[in-house]
Order: structure tokens, then sequence, then C-alpha cells
């Protein structure tokens, strides 16, 4: 047997590789992490879920001021400025808290942080700053990075094309911002600069915002942020791009072909989408391939092709989600320790967390219909749920998408103020096994917003009370 200076080896330190290595020690293993960055909690921590939120939060506030939504129920503030350093520095608060407390899980666990780019020399020993490390089990948890856009040059120092690291950390509010992709980034860095004052213009390649969501929330969803004073162009690609001094100009294209327009803009924010971090880690060094999307794939138990080889997170395939990534952590920790770790990738749920949200867990109407199912839905509408109402909050709906015969729940999807929190319980009942009426007969309490999914739970047999 050899021996090894570790039993597990994580590379990479976001929610899937910090988690991972914190089961793995709690489990009794001899753990070291390898990450790169300065600070521990990859890109939710620093440069994604964290830092998003604070903005999000801070320009939620400043819209409920300037907006008069405080002034409707008597909450006088006279004249309301944005001070955009100051919400750059709750950001950082908010951020260095929350990484300093991963570092403080490590010294608690005793897992050695190893600082430096891993790089394999065989499948149990990786090169981090000149020195081997050796482990009987090493897990991949590198992550992902923003994908380019051909003929769109990001520079976040300039600020003026951004990609979302960018877009997170504008010292001023842009006169007018273009963002290329309706996805989920887009749409929640979109509404932060957009409730800040910005005019905010999405392009999307497809004719609908918001891929992967229910059919009925993307429509929803594309109403509400015209509402909200977005522009939208769907069925849209960006061509080209050139800056000449702090302003860009974007040639813009039919999807489908045809003329072209051009737009200008003080700040593009490119956010298409993202890819699997894996350059340099020299993966051929242990003959291990990439699929088409350039992922790592995994078994179920998160076991790569290579003996000893792990990955989890957004390097495999899977919704890129920080969750998704925690829950791998968890599994491919128990498994290397000999216990039995399960990801139920059924119910892994999403949730935009622009205002309203947008959330959802299972299957959509469409691909339950795609995959022969043969179902019965049940909508209800939060102009209907007393809380909402009352709180002036009415814009979205509940659906529940349920199996015609055995009445097992398949899907649920929300847009409502509190989807976010919302949608744990329809992930918990799915994850039960839940039929619509188990929802429909739970006694939820008055008045919450939640009573909305018991109501679409109701109207899977046509009978909600409140409709
Ligand atoms: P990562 O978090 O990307 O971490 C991987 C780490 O590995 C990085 O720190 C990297 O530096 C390190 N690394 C890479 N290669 C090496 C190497 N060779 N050696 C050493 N270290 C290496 N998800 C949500 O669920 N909710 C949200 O609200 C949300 N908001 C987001 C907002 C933004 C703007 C972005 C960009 C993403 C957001 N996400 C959100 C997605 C979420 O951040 C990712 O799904 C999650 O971070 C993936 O976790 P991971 O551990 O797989 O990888
Ligand atoms: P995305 O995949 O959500 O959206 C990208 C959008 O860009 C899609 O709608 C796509 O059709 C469009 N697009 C692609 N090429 C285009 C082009 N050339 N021109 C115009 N549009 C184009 O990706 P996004 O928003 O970059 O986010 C990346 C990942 O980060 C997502 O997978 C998401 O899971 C994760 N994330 C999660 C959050 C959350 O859970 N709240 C928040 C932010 C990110």
């Amino acid at each position: 047997m050899p021996d090894y200076d570790y039993d597990v080896l994580v590379i990479g330190a976001g929610p899937g590789g910090y988690v991972a290595a914190i089961r793995a020690a709690q489990l009794g293993l001899k753990t070291a992490c390898v990450e790169t960055r300065e600070t521990l909690g990859g890109t939710c921590l620093n440069v994604g879920c964290i830092p998003s939120k604070a903005l999000l939060h801070g320009s939620e506030l400043f819209e409920e001021a300037a907006g008069g939504t405080l002034a409707k129920f008597g909450v006088k503030t006279g004249k309301v400025e944005i001070d955009v350093a100051t919400l750059q520095g709750e950001k950082a608060a908010a951020v260095k808290e929350l990484t300093g407390g991963i570092e403080f899980l490590f010294k608690k666990n005793k897992i050695d942080w190893l600082k430096g780019r891993a790089k394999f020399r065989d499948a149990h020993a990786v090169d981090v700053a000149g020195k081997i490390h050796s482990a009987k089990n090493i897990i991949i948890a590198t992550g992902s990075s923003v994908m380019p856009l051909p003929g769109v040059e990001v520079d976040n120092d300039k600020g003026v094309i951004v990609d979302s690291t960018g877009a997170l950390a504008l010292s001023g509010v842009p006169k007018s911002m273009v963002v290329i992709g309706g996805g989920v980034i887009g749409l929640e860095l979109g509404s932060v600069w957009r409730r800040l004052g910005a005019n905010v213009t999405v392009v999307e390649f497809l004719d609908q915002l918001l891929p992967g969501m229910d059919g009925d929330v993307r429509k929803e969803a594309a109403k509400l942020f015209k509402k909200q004073g977005m522009e939208l162009k769907l069925s849209t690609k960006v061509t080209a791009a050139s800056v000449r001094g702090k302003t860009a100009t974007l040639t813009l294209e039919p999807a489908a072909g045809g003329e072209t327009e051009t737009l200008k803009a003080d700040c593009v924010l490119v956010a298409i989408g993202r890819r699997p971090n894996v350059d340099g880690l020299g993966l051929d060094a242990i003959g291990l391939e990439l699929n088409q999307r350039g992922q790592i794939e995994t078994d179920h138990d998160f076991r790569t092709k290579v003996d000893g080889v792990w990955a989890i997170g957004d390097v495999i395939p899977g919704p890129m989600l920080a969750h998704k990534a925690e829950d791998e952590g968890i599994a491919v920790a128990e498994n290397i320790a000999g216990q039995i770790g399960i990801v139920n990738h059924a119910v892994i749920p999403s949730v935009v967390y622009t205002h309203p949200e947008m959330a959802g867990v299972g299957l959509t109407e469409e691909a339950a219909k795609e995959a022969g199912r043969e179902v019965k839905v049940g909508k209800f509408p939060m102009m209907a749920n007393s809380r909402a109402k009352t709180n002036r909050e009415t814009d979205g709906f509940v659906k529940i998408i349920s199996d015609a015969k055995s009445d097992r729940v398949l899907g649920v999807w929300a847009i409502a103020s509190v989807a976010g929190t919302m949608i744990a319980q329809a992930a918990q009942a799915m994850e039960f096994g839940a039929l619509s009426e188990d929802i429909a007969y739970t006694c939820h309490a008055h008045p919450t917003h939640s009573e909305a999914i018991k109501e679409a739970a109701m109207a899977v047999r046509g009978k909600p009370i409140h409709m």
C-alpha cells in the first residue's frame, strides 16, 4: 500500500470543493484542499452568489425607497440617493465575512489549505507551486468561468465591456447598459443596475428569456421585466463590438439572419453562460478525457474513468448551481469514506433572485410532455394570495405539474416575491414522493405566500378555494 500525504486532496475551494473537504475531514479522512484564489469559497462566495445577492438586496432597498413602495406604506424618506461606494463596501464586507468563515471551518476541521494552482502529475499526485502532494483520492472541483463571446472583448478594468465579475464591481451607475444574454446572470445583474438608474437593454439569442425554466415562467418573466422598464431584444444576436473612450458600440443581427443594427451603451455585460475550468489541470497526465461540452464525466458516485480521481460541481454535467455542487461535495466525500452518498439530480431547485423571484424544481410542463407523460396542471395567481395582496406584491403565480395517473408531483414553478424560499417546500415534497393531494391537504400557515402552493395543488383537481 503506497504511503500518501493525504487520504483526500480536493482541487478547488468553491461550494463543491470546500464542502467535500469539510465532510471528508468530518469522516476522519486526512484532507487537503488546493485553491489558487486569495480567499476560499470559489466563484460563489467571491464573485458569484454572495456579492450578487448583496447588490440585489441593496438595490432593492434603494428602489423601495426611491420608487415609492415605502411611501405607499407611509414611510417618508425625503430625497433618496445611492452611494455606490458604500453599497460596494457592504458587499465586500459580506464576502470577507463569509470567505473568512470557510477559512475558520478549514482550521476547525484540520484541513490543509494548499495555496496555488494544482496540476496532475499522476492519478495520485499534484504539483502545487512546485511541490508535489500525493493523495489516495483526488477530487476535481475546479468550477467554471465566464464563456467568452467571439468579437466582444471583455475588459473589467476599463469597465465598458464587462463580464459578471466586472458588473459586480462597477464604481458608478452607467447611464445605459446592454446585457448580452437573457439568462440568470443577465437578469439579476441587469436588475441591479436598472434599479439604481441605468437604462437596461437585454439582447437574447433565443425567442424567450431564461432557458431551462417552465414556459409559463419564461413568458411571464418577459412581461414583468418589460413592465419594470427593461428593453428586451429577443431572437437577436450580437456579432461585433467596439469601444471608443467610455462608449461601446454593438452590432446586432436577428438570430435568423437579416439586417443588422447598431446599439451604443456606457456598459455592456456579457453573460452568455459559463464553461468548465480544466485548462492547465494536466488531465493529459492521467488520461482523463472531456465530453463534447468540455466537462468531466462521472458515474453516480462521482467517480471519473480514472481510478482514485473524482469530480463534482460546475466542472461536471448538470446545472451550474452552488447547492448542486455542495450536495455533490457531501456525497463524494461519503462515497470515498465507504458510505453511500447520493444526489437526486431530478430534484434540484433553481432560483432567479430578481424581484419578484422566479423559482422551480423538477420537470417543466414542456419537458414532462416531451418525455411522454400525461400531466395535470394546477395554477394559482399571487394576486389571489392574501399575504401577497396585503404586501402589494401580487405579480406571479404558482404552477404545479403532476402525473395525470398517479398524481405524483413532477414539477413546481413559481414567480413570487419570495419564490426562492417557497420552492424549498416543493423540493422537500418531491423528495418524499408527494402527490399534489398531499400538498393540498398539508396545513399551511395563514397568511403566507406559501399558501399559494397549497392552492395550486388544489387547482390540480380544479378546486382551489380563493379563485
Ligand atoms: P467554483 O465555485 O467555481 O470554485 C472552483 C474553485 O476552484 C475556484 O475558486 C478556482 O479558483 C479554483 N480552481 C480552479 N482550478 C484550480 C486549480 N487548477 N488549482 C487550484 N484551484 C483551482 N449559484 C447558485 O446556486 N445561486 C446563486 O445565486 C448563484 N449566483 C451566481 C452569480 C454569479 C454572478 C455567478 C458567476 C455564479 C452564480 N452561481 C450561483 C453559480 C455558482 O457560483 C456556481 O455554480 C458554484 O460556485 C460552483 O461551485 P464549484 O465548487 O463547482 O466551483
Ligand atoms: P445562462 O445559461 O443562464 O444564460 C445565458 C443566456 O445567454 C441564454 O439565455 C442564452 O440563450 C443566451 N445567449 C447565448 N449566446 C448568446 C449570444 N451570442 N447572444 C445573445 N444571447 C446569447 O448563463 P449565465 O446567465 O451566464 O449564467 C451562468 C451560470 O451561472 C448559469 O448556468 C446559472 O446556473 C449560474 N447562475 C446561477 C444563479 C442563480 O442560481 N440565481 C445566478 C447567476 C448565475
